[in-house]
């Protein structure tokens, strides 16, 4: 990206990084950078009308308490964005290696760092490929929220084997007994199952579907690679033992991982008490997916979230 870097958003770049090819999106993000760096991060986001609410709601960073960070923890946060968590994670821990592989939000993350006096945050611009570019054992925490849906949407590998691929290279980056946080969205959430439209395949019930009629579906209508891939709680369990995690703990998120208004362990989310203690405008599927019998809520839950820990030994 031809812009000015200054020394507060210096980062490493690396080949297997996503290129903004529009030329607009690319012209907007160059004047949001450079805005960030005259008026500040916040009131930049605020002076382009970018996602405002998503990058600052705190709402948002409720899954943070979960990472039980010690100030002793080296963290590693996969696919952070314009930074709106790092700065948050790097707060609570020794160091923050963030990965991003869209350029111009590896450096608005820099940058945002920077501005909030943060000097433990290590920004690297890269990811496509899969291959995590640290040392074996190098950190104590990975957190990935909301990205392995995306992550194998830039690489024409099979989903299943791309995403089996970054697991196993972020338990080779996490140091013995070293934790990991994952959420993702749920192949069968019950929108999905309903016939709403996946935006990952851009089809009605899309991820839902066996796996053949989706790819019948996608190829029929000339779809291409499809830009996300879901898994069911089933399968995301498989692949994480197999890629070597063990005590898998899943967090229950309603009404999704992304605006929480409760997160924490499927048996402590009890319906009667979300609704009379909170008074919230919920939709209609939501509201009948909260009143589902406890296995069937959690089966058919919008997200996926799973705490794990680094097998010692395979
Ligand atoms: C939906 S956003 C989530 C951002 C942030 N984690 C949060 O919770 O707000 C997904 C982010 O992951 C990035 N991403 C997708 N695939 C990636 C990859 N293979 N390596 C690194 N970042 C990736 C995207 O560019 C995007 O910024």
């Amino acid at each position: 990206m031809n812009d000015k870097t200054t020394e507060a958003e210096h980062i490493r770049i690396l080949a297997d990084l996503s290129e903004i090819e529009d030329i607009k999106v690319l012209e907007r993000a160059q004047s949001l950078l450079s805005d960030a760096r005259s008026i500040g991060c916040i009131a930049a986001l605020e002076e382009h009308n970018h996602n405002v609410q998503y990058l600052t709601d705190p709402i948002r960073e409720k899954y943070i308490d979960f990472l039980d960070l010690a100030p002793s923890d080296d963290v590693l946060e996969i696919g952070s964005s314009m930074g709106q968590h790092t700065r948050k994670i790097a707060k609570r821990c020794r160091s923050v290696n963030a990965l991003e592989v869209v350029e111009f939000q590896a450096k608005f993350s820099k940058l945002w760092c920077s501005q909030d006096g943060l000097h433990n945050v290590h920004v690297t611009a890269g990811g496509a490929s899969g291959r995590l570019p640290y040392d074996d054992d190098a950190f104590d925490v990975v957190v990935s929220n909301y990205v392995l849906e995306w992550c194998a949407g830039r690489s024409q590998d099979d989903p299943d084997e791309f995403h089996q691929a970054v697991l196993k290279e972020i338990r080779r980056v996490l140091r013995p007994g070293g934790r990991l946080f994952l959420s993702t969205k749920n192949r069968f959430a019950f929108k999905y199952l309903l016939g709403a439209e996946d935006e990952h395949l851009g089809i009605r019930f899309g991820s839902a579907l066996p796996r053949l009629i989706q790819r019948r579906v996608a190829a029929k209508a000339d779809l291409g690679h499809p830009t996300g891939y879901l898994h069911s709680w089933r399968e995301l369990r498989k692949h994480l033992r197999s890629a070597g995690f063990a005590d898998l703990r899943p967090l229950f998120a309603f009404p999704d991982a992304r605006y929480p208004l409760f997160m924490g362990r499927p048996c402590d989310f009890s319906t009667s008490s979300f609704f009379s203690s909170k008074p919230v405008k919920l939709g209609r599927r939501d509201r009948i997916l909260a009143k589902l019998p406890d296995g069937l809520r959690l089966a058919l839950s919008n997200s996926i979230i799973f705490l794990a820990k680094k097998e010692p030994t395979l």
